[in-house]
């Protein structure tokens, strides 16, 4: 694999304006030494993005995040930091080797190496002899050819053909059992699908990591049979399709969230290319980081049974208090996106899903259902549960005229509505308040970040930082600042544009980008430095007053007790350097 050092990367980086780069992405504008830009990393409509060209960096002072022109291109576009160098070398004319990816190292390629090759060996079953059945059930379906190809679709055959294959190519047993491809109940080998059609599962970069295949000679169960969860593959993790459609979908600002893998295959081949299927009514926290990484509104288009009217409200609401957009669309006529299309066709859907309702209409309508509104008890219950969902809503506009409606529609006093509301969410403002003072940082915390990240700004607190303090007493803070002064003894300098680059490859990189986002000084200084240092030490001497306090209160061995006192005048004295925390 080629290696490209850091000096280079930063070469590449230099070579290359972060104002030029970012301008391409998101409008900014000058005022005075820096730009501003509406932050792309968080809902937002004012410019809170300051970037500075002095530092070669961006930081938004709403949502905190904040790096160089690497990691914006690695997470405005979502790829890998080796993606996002080659990506600005090539803007800047550099040339690279291609297959440059530094810190992702290529883990698990033998395994989608293997993967790929089974993959091959069920595509290349469909056309053999044995795969006529199949070939008919898929033009049946109206699976042709052209899509076949497109999504890699294949056939598992009987007679523990894989089985035979793969052994012959000298792969351990245990590794083709470890990925599922293989199974040893009873102390012999045998293929895990058989007589079945087979569809890639690709993890979110497009590696195949396992299979879902479904039965088509005759109608068994389970319908769709899929390898078991492995190393490379968990079924929570992927969604299916989003290798395929995550650029489009960023594109369009929209992606269309269905239950199964051939809704997404007919919507797909249908020319609607931003969709992404579920395969099931589960929606894990690592497929919501993956739909969040997209920036898009969801349509939600589930299948049109009653489990999927429920999922849709119990999605529906978890989306929501992940504050995305989303829009609903239930389909009439058909069961499912794939055979709305088959029976109307391609128009028809996108003018449903040009009409997409809202949630919220979705909600009062769903509500409503096995209740008798004519009964006061019912009326009643229903009111509440509305309400109740109202409270999560951020939209305060919105809230005000579902009220109204409800009102309206019921006459029911509005005045008593909106009370009702306030009671509820009064209690919900107050827990949301103790998360936020659980995730606040302590003092400490908030004084050894603003202390490092000062460091990481310039030569010159590194060395008040030396001389002043000289070891944090915590293991996190040391072992950043070795990092920092590791650095610093390598190149006899530092700026923050170079050192991210630096920390893209080394393990504390997620704990220093915390420090670099949350840390909202805007302006250093000697003064400043040097007022955070001796804060810090007072604090320290505190703890450790408290620790000897402590200790004192517990010994009652008099000569211990009396070397504790001594120490504890000289601290007090500040003669005594601190060294435990
Ligand atoms: N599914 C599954 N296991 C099952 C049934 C379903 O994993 N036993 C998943 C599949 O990924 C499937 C999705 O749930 O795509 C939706 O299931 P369903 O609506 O029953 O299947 P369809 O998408 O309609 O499949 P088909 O049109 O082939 O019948
Ligand atoms: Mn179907």
């Amino acid at each position: 694999m080629a290696f490209i050092s850091p000096e280079e990367i930063n070469n590449i980086r230099s070579s290359v304006s972060i104002v030029d780069i970012i301008s391409t992405y998101i409008p900014l504008n000058q005022r005075g030494k820096n730009y501003f830009g509406v932050c792309p990393f968080h809902e937002d409509h004012s410019p809170s993005m300051s970037v500075s060209s002095e530092k070669q960096m961006y930081k938004c002072f709403s949502c905190g995040a904040a790096g160089n022109v690497f990691t914006f291109i690695e997470n405005y576009l979502n790829v890998s930091f080796g993606e996002a160098v080659s990506l600005v070398a090539e803007k800047a004319g550099i040339s690279i080797k291609a297959d440059f990816l530094p810190q992702k190292e290529v883990k698990n390629q033998k395994e989608y190496d293997l993967m790929a090759l089974v993959l091959k060996i069920y595509q290349n079953n469909l056309n053999t002899e044995a795969g006529n059945k199949a070939i008919q059930y898929l033009n049946e379906r109206k699976l042709e050819e052209d899509v076949r190809k497109d999504f890699d679709i294949g056939l598992a055959l009987d007679d523990n053909i894989l089985t035979k294959l793969l052994l012959k190519k000298d792969y351990s047993e245990k590794l083709l059992v470890d990925l599922g491809l293989l199974n040893n109940n009873d102390l012999k080998l045998h293929d895990v699908l058989k007589d079945r059609i087979v569809f890639p599962l690709h993890d979110l970069d497009g590696n195949v990591i396992g299979f879902t295949a479904r039965c088509y000679l005759s109608d068994i169960k389970p319908k769709y049979l899929n390898t078991k969860e492995t190393a490379i593959f968990k079924k929570g993790n992927i969604l299916y399709n989003y290798h395929r459609a995550k650029d489009t979908i960023r594109l369009k600002k929209e992606v269309i969230l269905v239950e199964g893998n051939m809704d997404a295959i007919r919507m797909y081949a249908n020319g609607i290319k931003n969709v992404v299927a579920l395969m099931g009514t589960s929606l894990t926290k690592e497929q919501i980081k993956a739909l969040k990484k997209l920036r898009a509104k969801i349509v939600l288009m589930l299948d049109n049974d009653e489990a999927g009217e429920d999922a849709t409200y119990r999605l529906g609401n978890i989306l929501e208090k992940e504050a995305f957009e989303i829009q609903i669309v239930r389909l009439n006529g058909a069961k499912d996106p794939d055979e709305y299309i088959l029976k109307y066709n391609a128009e028809a859907i996108i003018e449903n899903i040009m009409h997409a309702g809202s949630f919220m209409d979705f909600k009062l309508n769903y509500l409503k259902k096995n209740k008798n509104l004519n009964s006061a008890v019912d009326l009643a219950e229903y009111i509440k549960t509305v309400i109740e969902n109202l409270k999560s809503n951020p939209d305060e506009i919105l809230k005000e005229v579902t009220l109204q409606k409800l009102s309206n529609d019921y006459n029911i006093s509005y005045a008593v509505l909106k009370e009702q509301l306030k009671i509820d969410s009064k209690i919900k403002v107050k827990t949301e308040k103790n998360e936020e003072e659980k995730k606040k940082k302590t003092t400490y915390e908030k004084l050894a970040n603003e202390i490092l990240y000062f460091m990481m700004n310039d030569a010159e607190y590194i060395k008040l930082y030396q001389t002043r303090l000289g070891f944090f007493p915590t293991k996190k803070e040391r072992m950043i600042a070795s990092e920092i002064l590791y650095y610093y003894n390598l190149y006899k300098t530092i700026n923050l544009a170079d050192f991210i680059t630096y920390i893209a490859t080394i393990n504390l990189k997620k704990e220093i980008m915390d420090i670099i986002e949350s840390v909202r000084i805007q302006e250093l200084s000697d003064e400043a430095m040097i007022e955070l240092l001796e804060k810090l030490k007072k604090k320290m001497e505190q703890e450790e007053i408290k620790c000897l306090k402590k200790e004192l209160k517990n010994e009652f061995d008099p000569n211990k007790k009396m070397e504790l006192a001594k120490k504890l005048v000289e601290i007090k004295k500040g003669s005594v350097k601190v060294e435990s925390y």
